[in-house]
């Protein structure tokens, strides 16, 4: 099976990206599944039901979230309904939603699963063990699984990348915004890139707008970041995954600039 995944979506002009990129992107890779990472796609921060929607009317399988995952407090109104949406799994116990959902399209499986980091970020439980939990052989699960890793730093997605390694199908990074360019199959099987970046304006800082960022940086004080609105980028990832064995078979970056074309 194919899976696209496409890197954090930001504010309205990562919604436009998503919409005038994903009918092309459809016809040349025929997806099975396409997952976005959701959590800044309402103005920079959160997501809202309609936003949610829109993009599963788009054909998208399934949204994880991060660290914005509560932004916008309309989450608590749809997210215990909307299994489709998952928010990282080492919240501790009793946080609304779930960390993990199977995907199912044409007679397919995928199970896709979301953690978070916790170098620079809040101290959630250990995502190692909570992937442990999720992973125990004796549960029945898909074959094909596959892992956003929502988190600061490259140690931190690295080592779950190799903790992984042969158990799961593709481990992910998303949250830093930035493409890294280590997309690699790893020796036992797993598909890895540390950040798949971000899809959004990429005129402002990581798609807020700038003069707010810079204003930050050098004042110190409190400022409002809003998402900027400009020519957008587009970054994602398409895996391929063996049905039979589950594990990966190829990765591939996608690069789209708006009013300049580069597909890898
Ligand atoms: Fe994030």
């Amino acid at each position: 099976m194919k899976v696209l995944f496409i890197g954090d979506i930001v504010g309205s002009a990562g919604r436009r990206a998503l919409k005038e990129n994903l009918p092309a992107l459809k016809s040349a890779h025929r997806p099975d599944f396409i997952i976005v990472n959701g959590e800044n796609a309402a103005g920079g921060k959160g997501i809202t039901a309609a936003i949610a929607n829109e993009f599963f009317e788009q054909g998208v399988h399934g949204i994880t979230m991060g660290n914005h995952t509560w932004d916008n407090k309309d989450i608590f109104e749809f997210i215990d309904d909307e299994p489709r949406l998952i928010r990282p799994a080492n919240y501790p116990a009793g946080t609304p939603g779930e960390g993990t959902v199977t995907l199912k399209a044409d007679g397919k499986e995928l199970m896709l699963i979301n953690v978070m980091g916790r170098a620079f970020l809040p101290p959630l439980d250990c995502p190692f063990r909570t992937l442990d939990k999720l992973l125990d052989k004796s549960k029945k699960r898909p074959k094909a699984v596959f892992v956003d890793v929502h988190a600061e730093a490259t140690s931190e997605k690295i080592a779950i990348g190799w903790y992984l390694d042969g158990k799961v199908s593709a481990v992910v990074g998303t949250h830093t915004h930035v493409q890294t360019n280590d997309e690699q199959l790893l020796p036992n099987g797993t598909a890895y890139i540390t950040d798949v970046g971000m899809t959004g304006s990429r005129e402002g800082v990581l798609g807020m707008e700038r003069e707010a960022v810079i204003r930050k940086f050098l004042t110190q004080l409190p400022v409002r970041f809003i998402a900027d609105e400009g020519k957008y980028q587009f970054h994602g990832v398409v895996v391929n995954i063996d049905d039979t064995t589950g594990l990966a078979t190829s990765i591939k970056t996608i690069r789209i600039y708006e009013g300049e074309f580069k597909m890898h």
